[in-house]
Order: structure tokens, then sequence, then C-alpha cells
């Protein structure tokens, strides 16, 4: 296994949108295995391939406390939405950035599990904010794009003085990172 490089916003290569994956084979299944190792090590509960560099619809979830239900999701496609929900989120492609994103509450998914198999999976939550955060990273879409030309201006200053200093937020006010 091997840690891969998470891109960082601004980076154009964020905004890339991924293909379909057309066969499930050792390659992608390696490429899964170091997206879980690098999801783990830094920590997140979710790294889509468009934040690696790889552009193959691909996504790996842990929501779980005890990072002990790892989900693939190959070829994702939300099929059902309801409700509505707002949830403080984080990206590992946008350190120490957090904001207030709304999203459907609950969602039905369909994909491809790791053996090629087509599944239907139901969420809600953070797992369902999670599927929905990385869908849109393979869609080259950010969780910030939802935030209001002035919010994502002050945030990105905040983000840019941030990667300059090394500065950490207090861990209070800090989210998943997905
Ligand atoms: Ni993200």
């Amino acid at each position: 296994m091997a840690l891969l490089d998470i891109l960082h916003f601004p980076d154009p290569r964020l905004r890339r949108k991924a293909l379909p994956v057309e066969v499930v084979d050792d390659a992608l299944k390696k490429t899964v295995e170091d997206m879980f190792e690098t999801m783990y090590d830094a920590p997140g509960i979710g790294l889509a391939a468009t934040q690696v560099n790889i552009l193959q619809q691909v996504a790996v979830i842990d929501v779980s406390e005890d990072k002990n239900e790892p989900r693939c999701l190959i070829n994702p496609n939300i099929i059902e939405r309801e409700g509505e929900e707002e949830m403080r989120e984080g990206c590992l492609s946008v350190p120490e950035i957090f904001a207030h994103v709304k999203r459907a509450q609950k969602v039905t998914v369909e994909a491809l599990d790791l053996e090629g198999k087509p599944m239907t999976l139901e969420a809600e939550g953070l797992l369902a904010v999670c599927i929905q955060h990385e869908i849109d990273h393979l869609q080259g879409k950010l969780f910030i794009d939802y935030l209001s030309p002035l919010k994502r201006d002050r945030l990105k200053k905040k983000l840019l003085k941030a990667q300059k200093t090394a500065q950490t937020e207090p861990s209070g006010a800090r989210a998943p990172s997905l």
C-alpha cells in the first residue's frame, strides 16, 4: 500500500470531472486500498479519487467511530434525495476551513462494489452528507462552492493565511474532513 498525495484548493486539478470506471480489476483494487490508507492516515472520513489526482469515479468512506466500516463506491449515482439538513463540513483538500453546508438529509445511491457488482445504498445523516460531498468531488465541485461569494472570499483569505503560517484552529472548531 502507499500513501497518495492529496491535492489542495485552489489546485485546478480538483475541478476536473472523473470518468466512469469500466472494469473493476486488480489495478483499481490497489488504487482503492491506497485511497483507504491515505484517508485513514489524513485522517478523514471520506476521500474521492479526484482528490488524489486519479480521474476515476471512485470514493472511499468510513464514518464509523472505530474506523471499521470501510465503504467503497464505484461510479456512484444518487437516484433519490429526501429532506434537508445543514452540517458543518471540512475537506482534506481545503484544510483548516470548516463551514455549514445544506444537503439532502437522506439519499439513495447506486454504485458498483469492489467486485464490480451493482448495489444500492440508502444513507442518512453523516453518511449521506459524506456521499454527497464525495460525489461532488468526482464532478469537480468543492463544498465551499455552496457558500456565498463573500463568505467564500473570506474563507479563501483565511486559508491562504493558514497555509503561510501553518496555524491550526482550536480543536473545538473542527469538523470531520471529507
Ligand atoms: Ni472533500
